[in-house]
């Protein structure tokens, strides 16, 4: 049977985010519950202001993301680092690219969750994750925090990044702090419980839905069979109502998917 499909999509200039996205993968794929595909967000600053910033070259293993690349999955886990207590404009660049998706409903009631790196340990974690938020309301997307279940997140006893917002890391001012176990443990939690919302959600996955969706024509102007009470498009013409769009027109499609209860 098809599995959903999770996304993880991060940015990450000194690997820490990098990190933590490996424990969100991992966290994923130990539920068995959806395949996961790991993406990176382009980046958008010159080789001379990242050799500014002694920014290491970006690893070659993980492909960039697109944005016709996103709808394909049911899921997303997206990692940043702080930037002013926002996301950065890598993010914001793909997200800002991303109107003819919004247009047609492609993200609409699919799930996101959120992780995150700064320098510091009041650096601005959930700031980042609250003014990121706008772009996953536009799209009617359903934001997945992770709360206090994990115990690491009511620890004191030592730096601990991440919050009930989701998984994070501290990189400290020089990027010398590396993701603790701990951190990484929180990561990986987030991982599985993400993996459990998405399957229960999309159980088959987009892809099967989208498959049955084009496997079952509906005749013009016919009422769906499991719903007599939904008048046809005679019944709207005597009425004087505005007859439905034909099936497949452009009209129709964008009428479909502003009808269509994805979330059940
Ligand atoms: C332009 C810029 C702005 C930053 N703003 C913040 C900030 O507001 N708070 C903070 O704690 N760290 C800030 N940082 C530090 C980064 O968040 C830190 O380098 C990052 O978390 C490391 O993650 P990475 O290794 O995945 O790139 C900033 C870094 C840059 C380059």
């Amino acid at each position: 049977m098809a599995k959903p499909k999770v996304f993880v999509i991060y940015y990450s200039t000194y690997m820490h985010v990098r990190k933590l996205a490996e424990s969100v993968k991992e966290g994923l794929e130990k539920t068995s519950k959806v395949d996961v595909e790991m993406f990176q967000f382009p980046e958008t600053l010159s080789d001379e202001i990242l050799g500014m910033m002694h920014a290491p070259s970006k690893p070659k293993d993980v492909p960039e993301i697109t944005v016709d690349k996103l709808p394909e999955a049911d899921g997303y886990m997206f990692g940043f680092p702080t930037r002013f207590g926002n996301a950065p404009a890598q993010v914001k660049a793909l997200f800002d690219a991303t109107g003819g998706l919004w247009m047609s409903g492609a993200l609409y009631g699919k799930p996101a969750g959120l992780f995150f790196s700064t320098g510091s340990q009041h650096g601005g974690q959930e700031t980042t994750a609250m003014t990121f938020l706008p772009n996953l309301v536009h799209h009617g997307m359903i934001y997945v925090p992770i709360g206090f279940k994990n115990p690491n997140l009511a620890d004191n006893s030592e730096v601990i990044g991440g919050s009930a917002w989701g998984a994070g890391t501290v990189a400290g001012s020089d990027g010398g702090r590396i993701p603790t176990e701990k951190e990484l443990n929180i990561a990986e939690m987030q991982g599985e419980e993400f993996a459990c919302f998405v399957a229960k959600l999309a159980p088959k996955g987009a892809a099967a839905d989208a498959a049955q969706d084009a496997a079952v024509p509906v005749a013009a102007g016919a009422a769906p069979a499991d719903d007599a009470a939904v008048p046809t498009a005679e019944d709207q013409k005597d009425s004087g109502a505005q007859p439905e769009p034909a099936p497949g027109s452009k009209k129709e499609k964008k009428h479909r998917v502003r009808d269509k209860c994805i979330i059940v």
